[in-house]
């Protein structure tokens, strides 16, 4: 079922060897990657993580925006922290809440839909052994609602499960409806819950796609990547680009309606803008991230149909 492994590239560039921790031109792949698959702005209207999550299943960590199947995220994967390099120097006493939130195919309107919780935990720590990446402690950990692995509905075409972990601090609280160990799977508001909660120091982040059969809904109109959400990671980004061959322009109207998202074709894959944008997008080593969420061309010219 690793059959996908080889099909992104960003895997060959994130490197999680011990006691490494993850470069600057890694954050900016990550940050480039949620861009791209529209994560932000429409999921989270800010990212700027410290750090990524590694996340193993059957002791395979998973790569930025990886699809795979239904089975192999069916158990609980393990968890580590991988600091970036100006992250703040982790401590055993630190806690913090990590969960995983189905953010739906790409396209979809976030800020009009809930997401899934497939998993919701408070006070986690960090195993502060002599290297990084440092695992996951849930020995005084609440567990709000236990791992349930992703089952999007047949034909719904590819979600995206994402995984935060966010820095509590003392003065954190659950919501009064979220803070009863054993809640079941549900949907929420992520938006909502950062807000009522106060988290908002983003650790480290990552996402992975699941899909179930072949997408049969059509395809949604996509929007234009953020340049300004570029630019800035372009700025830690060392990297030199290795094309913008196979980019090509989609963008709709702010007001046009977006539905679900699924395509048969390429479901996850987010526009880029044109002209003066190439510039920041060559920066970013675009081809990378065309790699990375598969664009496709029927996926741009659905976008530039309209
Ligand atoms: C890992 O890196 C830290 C900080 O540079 C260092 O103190 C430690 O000895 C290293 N551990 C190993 C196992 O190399
Ligand atoms: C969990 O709590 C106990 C009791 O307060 C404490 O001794 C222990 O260090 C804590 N473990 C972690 C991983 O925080
Ligand atoms: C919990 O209650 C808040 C209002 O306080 C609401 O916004 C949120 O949607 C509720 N969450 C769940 C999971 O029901
Ligand atoms: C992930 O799956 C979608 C939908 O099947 C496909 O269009 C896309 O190309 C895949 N992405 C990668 C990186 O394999």
């Amino acid at each position: 079922m690793f059959k996908l492994l080889s099909t992104l590239a960003l895997a060959a560039a994130v490197s999680y060897a011990q006691n490494s921790t993850v470069s600057d031109t890694d954050l900016a792949g990550l940050e480039a990657n949620f861009a791209n698959a529209q994560l932000v702005p429409q999921f989270l209207s800010t990212f700027n993580p410290q750090g990524i999550l590694v996340v193993e299943y059957n002791n395979e960590a998973i790569t930025i925006g990886q699809n795979l199947s239904q089975d192999v995220v069916s158990s609980f994967p393990s968890i580590l922290y991988s600091p970036g390099p100006e992250a703040d120097t982790p401590s055993a006493s630190d806690l913090f809440t990590i969960f995983l939130a189905d953010a739906n195919p790409v396209g979809t309107d976030e800020s009009t839909t809930l997401q899934t919780r497939h998993w919701l935990v408070n006070s986690a720590s960090l195993t502060i052994g002599d290297s990084a990446p440092y695992a996951i402690n849930y020995a005084n950990a609440t567990s709000i609602t236990d791992y349930a692995g992703p089952g999007p509905a047949a034909g719904s075409g590819a979600h995206r499960y994402v995984f935060l972990m966010y820095a509590q601090d003392s003065t954190f609280t659950a919501p009064a409806n979220l803070s009863t160990p054993g809640t079941a799977l549900g949907t929420w508001s992520v938006s909502d819950y950062l807000q009522e909660t106060g988290l908002s120091n983003l650790i480290a982040a990552n996402y992975m796609q699941v899909e179930n059969g072949v997408a049969t809904v059509s395809v949604a109109a996509t929007t234009a990547v953020d340049s300004a959400t570029l630019a800035a990671a372009s700025t830690t980004s060392g990297s030199g680009s290795a094309s913008t061959s196979g980019s090509g322009s989609a963008s709709t109207s702010a007001g046009a309606s977006q539905t679900s998202a699924a395509t048969t074709s390429g479901a996850s894959a987010a526009a880029s803008s044109t002209g003066a944008a190439h510039a920041t997008k060559h920066e970013l080593g675009w081809g990378i991230v065309i790699g990375a969420v598969g664009i496709t061309g029927a996926v741009l010219g659905a976008g530039l149909g309209f």
